[in-house]
C-alpha cells in the first residue's frame, strides 16, 4: 500500500534512563492478542479480540501515570499495536510504528512501557501493521486530570467510551490481498459502534443507559478505515468539552462530525421523556451514506425510539464548506487549567516567530506498476531496519539519508517520484509551520504521533503566505490530527520540542509493514532517551 509517511527527525538527542518520578504511580495491564469470532455487522467473522473482547479493554488512567502492558501475541502475524495521541515525551520508542519499533513475533510477548506525561482527555490504540486494525486490536484510552486539577465542568453521572468507524466483514488478510494486487479497499459495509450495529426498529440491547436528570460524558473515537462519520442523539443535544486532549470553549451541536484517527468529548443531559433514543453515526460525503445506530436507553423508561432519525448535515461540497465552518468552532478553553500538552511554553502560539514553513502536497503515481503515494516528491518506503534503532545504532548511511524531501512541493504534473525512507532533520526545539495541501479527491487525516500542534487554519484553494492573516493566532485547539478536505488546505503550528524521532503520517495510507527488526534484530533494544 502506498505510504505517505514523514519522519520527524529531532536531534540533540543523548542516551539515558528514562526519568521517573517516584510519586507517578504504574498502571499494569496484561493483554492477550487473539483470533475470536464476532459480528459487529450481524455476519460473524475472524477478528482480533484483546483478552476476548473487541473493543478490547480501557486504559483508564491520570495525567503522568506510568502504563506498563505485558502483550501477548497470539496471532499467526507480527503484531505491533500504537498509542494514539499519547505523547510519551522523549521516548519515541515505545510508539508502535514501523519506522521506529519492531512488531512483536507470533506467540512471544513483548511489555510496552510509557507516561502520558502532562496530558489529559480522550484517546485509543490499534495496531500499525498488515491492516490489522481492519480487524480490530483496538480500544480506548482515557486520562483523566489528577485529582485538585480542576475540572471546567461537573463531574457526570458516568463516562462512557464509544469506538466507531467503518468497517469490512472481509478481515485484514482479504483486504490486504485486495491492495497487493493493486486494488484499493473499496466500500465498506457498514459502520460498528463498539462492535456492533443496531438495526433501527430491531429489539435492540441498549448500549449505554442514563437516569433522568443525569448528565453523562460520552467520549468518540473514529477508528475506521476512511469514512468521516457524522455523530448525533435522537432528540438530546452535545455540549462539546474536549478534543484530543484540549478542553473546549463548551459550544452545543445537534451534531458532530468526526474524522478518521480523531477523538472528542461531549456530555449529553438525560432531559427528555423517559424511553429510548437512538445514538447515530453516519457516513460523509459518500455518494450511499451508511449509517449505524445504538440505543441508548432512560433508566425506568418506557417505549421503544423513535424510527425517525435526526437528519445528516448536507453531503458533497455543501457538506465539506458545513464542515469547514464547524472546525472553525472548535475553539481551546484558555481559561480552564489542564495539563498543558505543551509545557516548554507555545502557550501564546500567536507571538512566536515562525523559523520553517514547511509545504506538503500528496500525488498519487504508478512506479512500476504499483500505486504510490508521495509527499513533495518522495514516497515513503521504510527499511527493514526501523530507521530509529538505525541512528540509534550509529549506522543512518547504511539504511537512510536525511532531507530528500524539499520543505516545498513538487511542481504540479512532476511523474517523476523518488521511493526511499522520508527522514526530515528538524532543529530541536524551533517553531515550525506546516501546511498541508490535498490535492487528491478523498479527505485526509493528519497525525504526528508525539507532539500536539495548533491546528490553526483550513480553507478551500490554494495557500499563499497571504493566508497568515486568517490564522486562528489566539485559541485554536491543541490537537494531535488535523483533516484536509479535497481541494484545501490546512495550517498547523508547533514547537519541535519533544526529542526522538516521530512519524507524521495520513491515517488514511498508513503503510503497511510486517518486518522484523532487520541488521539490528539480534541487538539488545536501547534504553529509551531521555533530554
Ligand atoms: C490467549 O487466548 C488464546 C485464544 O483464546 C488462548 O488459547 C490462550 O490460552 C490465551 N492465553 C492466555 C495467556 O490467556
Ligand atoms: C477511571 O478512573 C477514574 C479516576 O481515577 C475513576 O473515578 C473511575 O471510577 C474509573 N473508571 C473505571 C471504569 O474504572
Ligand atoms: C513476557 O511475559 C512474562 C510473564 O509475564 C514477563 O515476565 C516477561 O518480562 C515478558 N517479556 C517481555 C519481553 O515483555
Ligand atoms: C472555560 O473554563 C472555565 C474554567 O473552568 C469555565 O468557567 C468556563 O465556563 C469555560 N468557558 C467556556 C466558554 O466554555
Ligand atoms: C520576531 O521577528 C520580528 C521581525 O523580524 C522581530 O522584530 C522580533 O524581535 C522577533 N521576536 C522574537 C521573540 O524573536
Ligand atoms: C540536522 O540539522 C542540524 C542543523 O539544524 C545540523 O547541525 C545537523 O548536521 C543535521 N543533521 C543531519 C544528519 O543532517
Amino acid at each position: 500500500m502506498g505510504s505517505m509517511t514523514l519522519v520527524a527527525l529531532l536531534m540533540c538527542l543523548c542516551a539515558g534512563a528514562l526519568v521517573v518520578r517516584a510519586e507517578d504511580p504504574y498502571l499494569f495491564f496484561t493483554w492477550n492478542v487473539s483470533y475470536g469470532t464476532i459480528a459487529p455487522l450481524g455476519v460473524p467473522q475472524q477478528a482480533i479480540l484483546i483478552n476476548g473482547q473487541f473493543p478490547g479493554p480501557k486504559i483508564n488512567c491520570s495525567s503522568n501515570n506510568n502504563i506498563v502492558v505485558n502483550v501477548f501475541n497470539n496471532l499467526d502475524e507480527p503484531f505491533l499495536l500504537t498509542w494514539h495521541g499519547i505523547q510519551q515525551r522523549k521516548n519515541s520508542w515505545q510508539d508502535g510504528t514501523p519506522g521506529t519499533m519492531c512488531p512483536i513475533p507470533p506467540g512471544t510477548n513483548y511489555t510496552y512501557h510509557f507516561q502520558v506525561k502532562d496530558q489529559i482527555g480522550s484517546y485509543y490504540y490499534f495496531p500499525t501493521s498488515s491492516l490489522h486494525r481492519a480487524s480490530g486490536g483496538i480500544g480506548p484510552i482515557r486520562v483523566n486530570s489528577r485529582l485538585l486539577i480542576p475540572v471546567p465542568f461537573d463531574e457526570p453521572a458516568d463516562d462512557y467510551s464509544v469506538i466507531m468507524g467503518d468497517w469490512y466483514n472481509k478481515g485484514h488478510k482479504s483486504l490486504k490481498k485486495l491492495l497487493d494486487s493493486g486494488r484499493s479497499l473499496g466500500r465498506p459495509d457498514g459502520i460498528q459502534i463498539n462492535g456492533k450495529s443496531s438495526k433501527v426498529g430491531g429489539n435492540n440491547e441498549p448500549l449505554f443507559t442514563m437516569e433522568p436528570g443525569k448528565t453523562y460524558r460520552y467520549r468518540f473515537c473514529n477508528v475506521g478505515m476512511k469514512t468521516s462519520l457524522n455523530v448525533r442523539f435522537q432528540g438530546h443535544k452535545m455540549k462539546l468539552v474536549e478534543m484530543e486532549g484540549s478542553h473546549t470553549v463548551q459550544n452545543v451541536y445537534e451534531s458532530l462530525d468526526l474524522h478518521v484517527g480523531q477523538c472528542l468529548s461531549v456530555l449529553v443531559t438525560a432531559d427528555q421523556e423517559p424511553k429510548d433514543y437512538y445514538l447515530v453515526a453516519s457516513s460523509r460525503f459518500a455518494k450511499t451514506p451508511l449509517t449505524a445506530v445504538a440505543v441508548i436507553r432512560y433508566t425506568n423508561g418506557q417505549g421503544a425510539a423513535s424510527s425517525e432519525l435526526p437528519k445528516p448535515p448536507p453531503e458533497n461540497s455543501v457538506g465539506i464548506a458545513w464542515s469547514m465552518n464547524q472546525f472553525r468552532t472548535f475553539r481551546w478553553n484558555l481559561t480552564a487549567s489542564a495539563a498543558r500538552p505543551n509545557p516548554q511554553g507555545s502557550y501564546h502560539y500567536g507571538k512566536i516567530n515562525i523559523t520553517r514553513t514547511i509545504r506538503l502536497a500528496n500525488s498519487k503515481t504508478q512506479v512500476e506498476g504499483k500505486l504510490r503515494y508521495a509527499v513533495n516528491g518522495v514516497s515513503h518506503a521504510d527499511s527493514e531496519t526501523p530507521l530509529k534503532l538505525a541512528e540509534y545504532y550509529g549506522v543512518p548511511q547504511k539504511v537512510f539519508k536525511y532531507d530528500s524531501m524539499a520543505d516545498e512541493p513538487a511542481p504540479e504534473g512532476t511523474s517523476n517520484i523518488l521511493v526511499a525512507p522520508n527522514v526530515v532533520n528538524q532543529t530541536f526545539r524551533d517553531f515550525v509551520e506546516i501546511i498541508l495541501e490535498n490535492h487528491e479527491k478523498t479527505i485526509q487525516t493528519w497525525h504526528l504521533d508525539g507532539y500536539s500542534f495548533f491546528a490553526v487554519a483550513m480553507e478551500p484553494g490554494r495557500w499563499t503566505p497571504e493566508k497568515r492573516k486568517n490564522y486562528n493566532l489566539l485559541d485554536a485547539l491543541s490537537r494531535h490530527t488535523i483533516h484536509v478536505f479535497p481541494g484545501s488546505w490546512s495550517a498547523i503550528m508547533l514547537t519541535f520540542d519533544n526529542a526522538g524521532m516521530w512519524n507524521m503520517r495520513d491515517e488514511y495510507n498508513l503503510p503497511d509493514y510486517t518486518k522484523l527488526g532487520g541488521i539490528v534484530k539480534d541487538m539488545p533494544m536501547p534504553p529509551p532517551y531521555s533530554v
